[in-house]
């Protein structure tokens, strides 16, 4: 980075310290990840300058062949990984993908059910605040409260009286396997449409350590940078037949000019989850996640559900006295770097919360394995015991930079 140095060294110190900090640091939300040396140099490339309006091989600029090329490498690594008949590489980032998605499938004033923000959906799935929840009726399924798994009776007798339009599913808080089968016959029993936003599972299921959503949803989109690796941004996959609509949502219905560089880095993204590695990492998620989850209950924290089957977990902190904003601050003092979440049936507001929500995909990035995650799982539940405890905090993180170092990130970049 010796040309940002020179030119603008306030912000080369920034990108400096961002790099000390999340080397030295246990990187637990479960949204990151490390994307690879490889996608960040297609993101940093000269596909930055270009302008490209439209779809590969039908432009409104001039000087697209590159460009042409390496949008359809994508859309075709995309459609294979998933089993898509249609693939758009265009959204700037998930929210953006789920609106086009709307757009496509919906009018305005059109019924759709999605999972209770606090239950584990994503803003997007119909939040009063955002678009969502603004534009469309949306109607919100909850988890059962005492297994707090999706009960299907209950959403099945739910879509029978609300009558949908769409169904949304896949979920930003949701630690078990979403059941996609279960959720079609939900949607054909109402004749609802059936969105799967897999934007949390994409990696597990690129890697084959999740179910996929084909065939049985209409619609899925997914950001590109949680466990699946890549840059940050997103894609839509679709049936045959919803290809012109979510094509046209996105542009011209909601964007300008395609991020060409963001394009290239999926497509790379994309390529090394096509790989053996890329299905050995997926798998390795789950299995670390499983073993930090029982690391945390031997150490009688309570899990939401008890457990997890992804990559993620929700730990409900209520019977250790303290709310999510203080453990997720008393965690920070330490370098364990987690979210402050709602569980379900919360009574706390969300910005301050009764859990945490953590992940393994970044620290699995980074090599660790089962004996870290027991040690994990060991620091954070003493953390949460005792969160003023200053002296502990800084014995943590002593603990923390002692196991982090043991597994470089980045090394290449000095
Ligand atoms: C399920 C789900 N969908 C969509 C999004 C939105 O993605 P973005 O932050 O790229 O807009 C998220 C982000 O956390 C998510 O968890």
């Amino acid at each position: 980075m010796e040309n940002l140095r020179r030119v603008d060294p306030e912000v080369y110190g920034l990108v400096r310290s961002e790099l000390q900090r999340q080397r030295e640091g246990l990187e637990l939300i479960p949204s990151e990840n490390f994307a690879s040396l490889a996608v960040m140099e297609a993101q940093g490339s000269v596909f930055t300058n270009k302008y490209s309006e439209g779809y590969p091989f039908k432009r409104y600029y001039g000087g697209n062949q590159f460009v042409d090329e390496v949008e359809t490498l994508a859309i075709e690594r995309a459609k294979k990984i998933f089993r898509a008949e249609h693939a758009n590489v265009q959204p700037h980032a998930g929210s953006q993908a789920n609106m086009a998605a709307y757009f496509a499938l919906l009018s305005p004033g059109d019924k759709v059910m999605g999972l209770n923000l606090s239950h584990g959906g994503h803003l997007t799935h119909g939040a009063s605040v955002n678009f969502s929840g603004k534009t469309y009726r949306f109607v919100a399924y909850n988890v059962d409260a005492k297994t707090h798994l999706l009960d299907f009776d209950a959403i099945e007798r739910q879509a029978r009286e609300e009558k949908p339009a769409l169904i949304v599913c896949g979920f930003t808080a949701y630690p078990r396997q979403v059941d996609f089968k279960r959720f079609r016959e939900v949607a054909d029993c109402c004749g609802a449409k059936l969105m799967v936003d897999m934007a949390h599972i994409a990696g597990l299921i690129a890697g084959g350590a999740h179910p996929h959503p084909f065939p049985y949803a209409d619609v899925v989109t997914s950001t590109t940078h949680k466990t699946l690796r890549g840059p940050r941004g997103a894609i839509i996959l679709c049936k045959s037949e919803y290809a012109a609509a979510i094509d046209k949502a996105v542009f011209p219905g909601l964007q300008g000019g395609p991020l060409d560089h963001a394009i290239a880095a999926k497509a790379v993204c994309f390529r090394e989850a096509m790989q053996p590695e890329f299905s050995r990492y997926a798998h390795e998620v789950v299995e670390n996640a499983k073993a930090l989850a029982e690391s945390l209950m031997e150490e009688g924290l309570t899990l939401i559900s008890g457990g997890t089957d992804t990559h993620l977990m929700l730990v409900d902190l209520t019977a250790l006295g303290i709310t999510g904003k203080e453990a997720q601050l008393a965690l920070d003092e330490a370098n364990i770097t987690v979210n402050k979440n709602t569980i379900p049936f919360d009574k706390q507001p969300p910005f301050i919360t009764s859990g945490i929500r953590l992940g393994t995909p970044a620290i699995t990035t980074r090599g660790m394995g089962k004996s870290q995650m027991k040690q994990i799982g060991q620091m954070i539940a003493k953390i949460c015991r005792y969160p003023s405890d200053r002296e502990l905090q800084k014995k943590v993180r002593g603990e923390v930079l002692e196991m982090t170092e043991r597994f470089p990130l980045y090394p290449e970049l000095g």
